[in-house]
């Protein structure tokens, strides 16, 4: 009677760590989201029962306090529950409220971390989050606040030079104007959408124009100096061929 929460990684299927295929492979039922890579399950044995708790466009898709109740009744059910998130469960994952309602029920919870999206899609396009010189801190965000809160907590003056933001595609035109407060409308931008994926793509802009670009949900908005390393580099790059 253990829930196993797994990181699935980025997206490519090819980056998920070997101890969550290990646990995979003996799950009785998996409950997995949208952006863990459905080409994982077929690691599970062949009479696991599969429930998707994601939300894809025109579907309905289960609440927060719904899918803690599934994993509650699932764990008082079986030995082994999985429970397959997209990148890594802690972070923009709602691993921790699943892991409190969990334990509040008396049910045992472990974790394998998965590659987050933001630093997964970063480093597989060459996109150096931190660079000697040029950034040494670095703030992850949601352009998405949970709407219910009464204050904001996200005030955008954030001293780290280099800025990754999830969630951050259908609010671009509200953050943008807020963040250029605080830095120069030169600072160089990169959007990678379907990070690791292979209709993965990548769109270069700055503060001043990334919100008139064509960008489509999931993706990462990284704002920073560090993005005019990748853009140098895939100039060597071009080179190359
Ligand atoms: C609910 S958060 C989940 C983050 C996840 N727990 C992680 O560690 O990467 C969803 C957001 O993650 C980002 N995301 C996840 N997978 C992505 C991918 N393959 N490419 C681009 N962005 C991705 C997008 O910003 C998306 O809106």
């Amino acid at each position: 009677m253990t829930v196993y929460m797994l990181g699935a990684g980025p997206g490519d299927p090819d980056l998920i760590t070997l101890k969550a295929i290990k646990l995979l492979k003996k799950a009785d039922v998996i409950l997995y989201d949208s952006l863990a890579n459905d080409e994982l399950l077929s690691y599970a044995p062949d009479d696991v029962e599969l429930i998707y708790v994601g939300k894809r466009a025109g579907e309905h898709y289960r609440k927060q306090p719904e899918i803690n109740q599934l994993l509650i009744d699932q764990g008082k059910k079986h030995e082994t529950v999985v429970r397959l998130k997209g990148g890594d469960p802690f972070i923009f994952g709602r691993g921790g409220e699943e892991e409190l309602a969990l334990l509040e029920e008396g049910i045992n919870v472990e974790f394998v971390p998965g590659i987050n999206s933001g630093i997964g899609a970063a480093t597989s396009i060459g996109l150096p989050l931190t660079h000697r010189a040029v950034a040494t801190s670095l703030t992850l965000v949601t352009g998405h606040e949970d709407p219910e809160k009464s204050e904001k907590q996200v005030n955008w003056d954030y001293t780290a030079d280099t800025i990754v933001v999830f969630m951050g595609v259908g609010l671009l035109k509200k953050y943008i104007p807020k963040i250029l407060k605080y830095r120069s409308p030169d600072t160089p931008v990169c959007a990678i959408e379907k990070g690791t994926l292979p209709d993965q793509r990548i769109v270069t802009g700055t503060l001043a124009d990334i919100s008139e670009k064509d960008i489509r949900p999931p993706a990462l908005i990284i704002i920073g100096d560090v993005v005019n390393i990748y853009n140098k580099c895939e100039e060597l790059r071009s080179k190359l061929e």
